[in-house]
């Protein structure tokens, strides 16, 4: 019988600037993040808010005092962490996956030296981590950039930014290498695809290139920081490991038509083509073509392809959240690199926010990543946003999430069983935080429920609910009961 291997990583995940807050405190800066603005979501751009263009950034500045800003408050890890870590420890974790805020180290991006409130802050939380034996899977960039760099650079378009990254990453390798095992250079590298704002901090309108060139250059760069960053992570610890991620969209044929199949193959090559760089080191030659037909000229960085070559890394790491479907006909047809489809799978059940649950997939996704790959691969977010009602005694009933986590851990068993190699898996914002596409908090994915609302009212106190009491069990028995 398939069981889970003995040093299999169980934990959950978050990322700066949706749980940290305090952007005003210990000397940071400002971040990109922290001119998303809470807006509900009208039918005209269904990915508002973090499409933000510089018109609308202009706006946010302008009315920097009234506007609700979600991630300038996160979940107010900042003031929590010592309580938080604790409640982690409480579930059993054997890993915890957060990232550093550039901005709270260096808070133009452009400082030589970091700010020490900052490098404290996070010695602080990795030696509380350490108390209860927790490793922490440190994510680099979890799309927050220091604000000045957005404004100045216009962000990733710049190839500046790979100095100034790689002058961070650099830092965070020597100061923290012998607290910290695990580490992931970029957040979904992808999804500068689907918002440059997000995943770039760019404006694809102040650029004079083409929206799409802009984009593909600005990926160029920073997959550049990326294996810069992993050669010298190489070169300077021993034992610890460096991973890439993407996210991971499987996608279908919408029927059995080959015109179908052959999209959905070149919507599968399109999602898997960071990872193909940063595992392989070299740029696949499907992608190259796509450049070709579109006319989309990369400004190649020089001695690009022995910086990619020599920054591979240890293990793929990917979110895993929906599946989709393509379809080559006209009137259904989405462009191949689009990141949101719309076509439905007649066979999934869709969650309050209209994404399609599929464990299967993810037993499928790992299957191919591994044969693709030949690598460890590493769930590090999925999970199941809700709606959660706290009752008047502190409890919160969320059998629906047990439910799905417990689905998506029988799939990731079975692809266990297939012959993948799974190193962990970190279920998506463990404790209530922000949502990133939706800026609010009542999109919620934790095993712990946070009494705070979409405009930052409530206590913020902790209360675990019914899924925290049963992760704990699946993580001490190792997942014997999945
Ligand atoms: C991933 C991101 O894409 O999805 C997270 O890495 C994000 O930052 C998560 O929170 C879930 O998305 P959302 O929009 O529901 O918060």
């Amino acid at each position: 019988m398939t069981e889970f291997p003995k040093n299999f990583l169980w934990g959950g995940a978050t990322s700066s600037s949706q749980y940290e807050g305090a952007y005003n405190e210990g000397g940071r800066g400002l971040s990109h993040m922290d001119y998303i603005r809470r807006v509900e979501k009208g039918d005209k751009d269904k990915r508002f808010p973090i499409n933000v263009t510089k018109e609308m950034f202009d706006d946010h500045k302008k009315h920097e005092n009234e506007y609700n800003f979600p991630f300038r408050r996160g979940a107010d890890f900042y003031h929590h962490y010592k309580e938080d870590i604790a409640l982690l420890a409480g579930m059993g974790f054997k890993t915890f996956r957060m990232s550093i805020a550039w901005s709270r180290l260096f808070p133009t991006g452009l400082e030589e030296v970091p700010c020490e409130d900052g490098v404290q802050f996070y010695h602080n939380v990795f030696k509380e981590c350490r108390k209860y034996n927790i490793e922490p899977l440190v994510t680099m960039i979890h799309y927050d950039i220091p604000v000045y760099l957005t404004e100045t650079l216009n962000g990733w378009e710049s190839p500046k930014m790979i100095d100034y990254f790689v002058h961070y990453t650099k830092f965070l390798i020597d100061e923290y290498k012998d607290e910290v095992k695990y580490w992931i250079t970029f957040n979904e590298i992808n999804m500068i695809m689907n918002s440059s704002y997000l995943g770039g901090g760019l404006f694809v309108e102040c650029s004079d290139k083409p929206a799409e060139t802009c984009i593909h250059q600005a990926l160029h760069h920073q997959l550049i920081a990326s294996a810069l960053t992993v050669k010298y992570f190489h070169e300077n610890t021993k034992g610890n490991l460096v991973g890439n991620m993407i996210a991971r969209l499987q996608n279908y044929p919408y029927t059995c038509n080959s015109e179908d199949v052959l999209a959905t193959q070149q919507q599968n090559q399109f999602n898997y083509f960071p990872t193909d760089i940063q595992v392989k080191g070299w740029y696949p030659t499907s992608i190259l073509n796509y450049y070709r037909k579109k006319e989309i000229d990369i400004i190649w960085y020089p001695n690009y392809e022995e910086i990619l070559r020599e920054g591979t890394v240890d293990f793929a790491a990917i979110s895993y959240y929906h599946t989709a479907v393509i379809s080559a006909e006209d009137d259904k047809k989405e462009p191949i690199g689009a990141f949101i489809r719309n076509l439905e799978n007649p066979y999934n059940k869709i969650t309050d926010w209209g994404w399609g649950i599929d464990p299967t997939g993810l037993r499928i996704t790992l299957n191919d990543m591994t044969d693709r790959y030949g690598l460890p691969i590493f769930i590090v977010e999925n999970g199941l946003a809700a709606r959660d009602q706290l009752t008047d005694d502190f409890k919160v009933h969320d059998d629906y999430r047990i439910v799905y986590i417990k689905a998506h851990l029988k799939a990731i068993k079975e692809a266990i069983g297939d012959g993948s190699d799974v190193m962990g898996y970190t279920s998506w914002g463990c404790i209530d935080l922000v949502s990133c596409g939706d800026a609010q908090m009542t999109k919620r994915y934790g095993y712990v429920y946070v009494d705070a609302d979409d405009e930052g009212n409530g206590s913020y106190n902790r209360y675990p609910k019914d899924s925290f009491y049963w992760y704990k069990d699946v993580i001490a028995t190792n997942g014997a009961d999945i």
